[in-house]
């Protein structure tokens, strides 16, 4: 049984009381959700009517905020007011947050594909965040500016306070992590990725950071398998984190017993709840990441799996009473 002392139950009180809830919760919480199913995410001020694209953007860049989205033919491209991405819950429906957009860069796509023909980027401006009431949120914000502040690790990415509360409102729509993996004759990768777009279509959007080793091999090999896992394996996914930072590595680390994708032949994770094999179309610059356009060749299975959401989100469940399974070593109310 755990004990907590007299101080650490009290800040835990204070917590609960001023900021919504535990400080003890991670601050990406990883959930078992169906983001499509859960939540909705809307363009707005693009075009007469919201657009849904849930499926079809990711953040693509986190210093600046990035977001990238898919657009079809038939869609505007440009604003015909001020455009925002909304966040909804769908049962019950409700906003959870809203970011404002800018305009970035539009890429037109050089695949042919059924469905869309542009990735769109926008810079954000600023948010709302429905998961907590106003005067608690403040108080939020301002410990967040204060740990900001004197956060020195060198590993944290330094994101501007408004664009890091952006961050929180677009994780209030649970954000896939998938294992990709890949096989190149000099060996093969396995890594975690949740800066990526669902693939609602025939397209979808993988994010590299520009110095991941494994990138020449990626754009060698033209070929990757997009798992889904359970959340009881988010330990183990956070494990193979560091493998972003090698070119190859020896199968026998892998965390996962593995098997072959059924028609590229890729390792991937034994007890994957579903797989997708993608073909590199094209890949795009943004500051310090590739944007990796990838075409599904194959996919099976589906359903919930591990995504993550921002901890504002996930307090708000707990105090509501509904929270999603999660893998969080306290579940603090
Ligand atoms: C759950 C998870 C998701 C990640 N997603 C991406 C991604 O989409 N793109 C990317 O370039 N790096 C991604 N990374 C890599 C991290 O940004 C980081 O570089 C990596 O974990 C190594 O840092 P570490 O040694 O501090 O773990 C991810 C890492 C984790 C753990």
């Amino acid at each position: 049984m755990s004990r907590q002392s007299p101080g650490s139950l009290f800040s835990e009180q204070l917590a609960k009381a001023f900021l919504g809830g535990s400080l003890k919760l991670p601050m990406w919480v990883p959930v078992e959700a169906n983001p499509p199913e859960a939540a909705l995410v809307l363009l707005e001020g693009w075009g007469n009517e919201p657009l849904d694209v849930s499926q079809r953007h990711a953040i693509v860049e986190m210093n600046p905020l990035l977001i990238g989205v898919l657009l079809a033919d038939d869609e505007p491209l440009a604003p015909a007011a001020e455009p925002s991405l909304v966040v909804m819950e769908r049962s019950p429906a409700g906003n959870l947050g809203r970011v404002r957009l800018c305009p970035r860069q539009r890429i037109p796509l050089a695949t042919s594909s059924r469905e869309f023909s542009t990735l769109q980027i926008f810079a954000v401006e600023g948010c709302s965040n429905d998961c907590l009431d106003l005067p608690r949120l403040r108080l939020v914000y301002l410990v967040e500016r204060w740990r900001l502040a004197f956060d020195n690790n060198p590993r944290n990415e330094k994101m501007s306070p408004m664009e890091l509360f952006c961050m929180w409102v677009l994780y209030s729509y649970p954000r896939r992590v998938n294992v990709v993996s890949f096989l190149h004759p000099s060996g093969i990768n396995m890594f975690p990725m949740d800066l990526a777009s669902g693939f609602a279509g025939d397209l979808g959007i993988l994010c590299f950071h520009r110095a991941r080793p494994c990138l020449p091999l990626v754009r060698e090999a033209r070929k990757l398998a997009v798992c889904s896992v359970p959340v009881e394996d988010a330990p183990r996914v956070f494990g193979i984190g560091k493998n972003h930072q090698i070119a190859t590595l020896d199968r026998r680390e892998l965390p996962f017993e593995t098997m072959p994708s059924p028609t590229f032949g890729i390792p991937v994770p034994q007890g994957a709840l579903s797989i997708r094999e993608v073909t590199v179309e094209e890949i795009h610059e943004v500051p310090r990441h590739q944007i990796v356009i990838g075409r599904t060749v194959s996919s099976a299975g589906g359903g919930a799996a591990m995504a993550l959401v921002h901890r504002l989100y996930y307090q708000r469940l707990l105090r509501e009473g509904r929270p999603m399974r999660a893998s969080i070593r306290e579940r603090a109310g």
